[in-house]
């Protein structure tokens, strides 16, 4: 077998991931809207689920204003671009991108290319004026103006709205969901971060921290429940800080009550969220976690590093110790818990030692899968104002492939556990190398496949139980199971 790369590795991530893309296109579902004469729009959407939320809402916005989706560019009146900016790799793919739309703008003068997301709030008017790269630029708190901004562009005006809000959530507009399996969905709970981790460019290009009413939330779960959804995941920067008081009767709403409320749409339907801060994530939460079945029993609890000096550097606000502890408590409450990891390595100043510690930590927490990244140095950061990018790219290189081989053994070691066990599986669609096996998720997210002829009558939406047989680091095979889980 022909080992992957780090690219490939990082890339990839193992396990489907209700949290980010890492860049992969997402052209827009076909809505069958064929209504003749439309305007057609097709989008491809960058970086994090929140994104890829976005884009529903997008969507939305546009559909309501008279445009029909395609998934052919080469139709397209208008070409969307929601972009990310977290590692300059990512914005380098997207600008790679956005080229070759101009291409095609040649032979189509009439298309309109408009770059949406993260990337658009970096740079504000830069890649229209500068680079002319683009006919719009539209920040993620200005999609309710696209309609506008597209008659503006499209009669040869500058159109171009980066400004951030304290108080848009969207929380009204319902999503058009694209590139459905119509079993998995996501919610966006919250926008914006109110922290501020050094090497972060997010809270720059998202803005404040604001959460979304919840009776919305609660809504859109049960909607997406009566069409046949099974699951949702929540979502936000850091979930653990959703905090809502609702105007009429004072009331507020942390994120506990909240799992607790979107739990309650039905049994039926299982409750992810993404991503958990350590320094937020409370013994309500776990509590509430423990105390639903529906709740999934999986925590993304992103460590970053592993040495305290450096985690104060990155201004975590934790040390290795608190988030040992953290993770200690969530297997106290829930032994059954996946949990897993987002690591940076080389950030600035970090030694031989530094390393070793981060090392330390994947091993004592024993993650079940990780996200892996060199750091990568974003202008108008704190770490970049204060501190030297003075990691050599080949040790960072070289320190990346030792946590991605870490991790590979880590999993490799949780999976083979999991060998024997009988998991209540979801299931999402057709597994990837074979149509004639389903894939589905068991609650501690780990991807399980199995034979159709096993289960007569099952499909996408089911619950089965699947009694697992091996294992690869990436996936879990089974059957079906004579017996239902403990
Ligand atoms: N809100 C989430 C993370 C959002 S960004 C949290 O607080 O955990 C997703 C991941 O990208 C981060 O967890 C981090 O590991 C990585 N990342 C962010 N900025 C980066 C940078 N400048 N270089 C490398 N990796 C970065
Ligand atoms: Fe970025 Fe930190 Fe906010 Fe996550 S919590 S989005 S890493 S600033
Ligand atoms: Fe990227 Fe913006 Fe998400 S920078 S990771 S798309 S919030």
């Amino acid at each position: 077998m022909q080992m992957p790369t780090i690219e490939d590795i990082v890339s990839q991530p193992p396990v489907k991931d209700p949290y980010r893309h890492n860049g992969e296109a997402l052209p827009v579902a076909d809505t069958g809207d064929d209504r003749p004469g439309l305007r057609r729009f097709y989008i491809e959407s960058y970086g994090c689920q929140m994104n890829f939320s976005d884009s529903e809402i997008v969507a939305s916005i546009l559909t309501g204003a008279g445009f029909g989706p395609t998934r052919n560019m080469e139709e397209a009146d208008l070409v969307l671009v929601n972009t990310c900016s977290i590692r300059e790799k990512a914005e380098q793919t997207i600008r790679n991108r956005l080229t070759a739309f101009r291409h095609l703008k040649r032979e189509r003068p009439g298309m309109l290319i408009g770059v949406l997301g993260c990337m658009a709030e970096r740079l504000k008017s830069k890649l229209l004026e500068e680079e002319k790269l683009v006919d719009m630029v539209v920040g993620p708190d200005a999609y309710r103006t696209l309609p506008q901004l597209v008659e503006e562009a499209g009669d040869g005006h500058k159109a171009v709205n980066v400004l951030l809000s304290r108080d848009e959530t969207y929380s009204d507009i319902s999503p058009v969901r694209l590139d459905s399996n119509g079993v998995t969905a996501f919610v966006s709970i919250m926008r914006g971060c109110n922290n501020m981790c050094a090497f972060c460019v997010v809270p720059f290009t998202r803005g404040r921290e604001r959460s979304r009413d919840a009776a919305s939330i609660v809504s859109e779960c049960r909607d997406l429940f009566d069409r046949g959804f099974r699951e949702v995941t929540l979502l936000g920067q850091n979930v653990d800080s959703y905090c809502h008081v609702d105007e009429q009767t004072g009331q507020t709403v942390t994120f506990a009550d909240l799992l607790g409320m979107t739990a309650e749409v039905s049994p039926l339907l299982r409750i992810r969220f993404s991503t958990s801060h350590p320094k937020d994530i409370t013994d309500d939460v776990l509590h509430t976690m423990a105390a639903h079945g529906n709740i999934c029993r999986y925590i993304h609890l992103p460590l970053q590093a592993g040495s305290t000096r450096v985690l104060q550097l990155m201004n975590r606000t934790y040390t290795r110790e608190w988030y040992l502890a953290k993770v200690r408590r969530i297997r106290e409450v829930m032994p059954d818990c996946g949990i897993s990891s987002d690591i940076i390595a080389g950030f600035c100043t970090e030694t031989e030692d530094d390393h070793q510690d981060t090392l330390d930590v994947m091993r004592q927490s024993r993650y079940d899968f990780s996200y892996m990244f060199m750091y990568s140095e974003r202008p108008g950061t704190l770490a970049a104002r204060r501190y030297a990018d003075d990691v050599p790219q080949d040790v960072k290189k070289r320190r990346l492939e030792e946590i991605v081989a870490l991790q590979n053994t880590l999993s490799l070691e949780s999976n083979r556990q999991d060998v024997g066990r009988v998991f209540r599986v979801l299931i999402e669609g057709n597994s990837r190398r074979s149509e004639q096996q389903w894939m589905g998720r068991n609650s501690q997210n780990k991807v399980i496949v199995f034979p159709k002829s096993d289960m007569p009558g099952m499909g996408p939406g089911d619950y089965v139980d699947v009694k697992v047989t091996d294992c690869t680091q990436a996936t879990l095979m089974g059957v079906a199971a004579k017996h239902t889980p403990a």
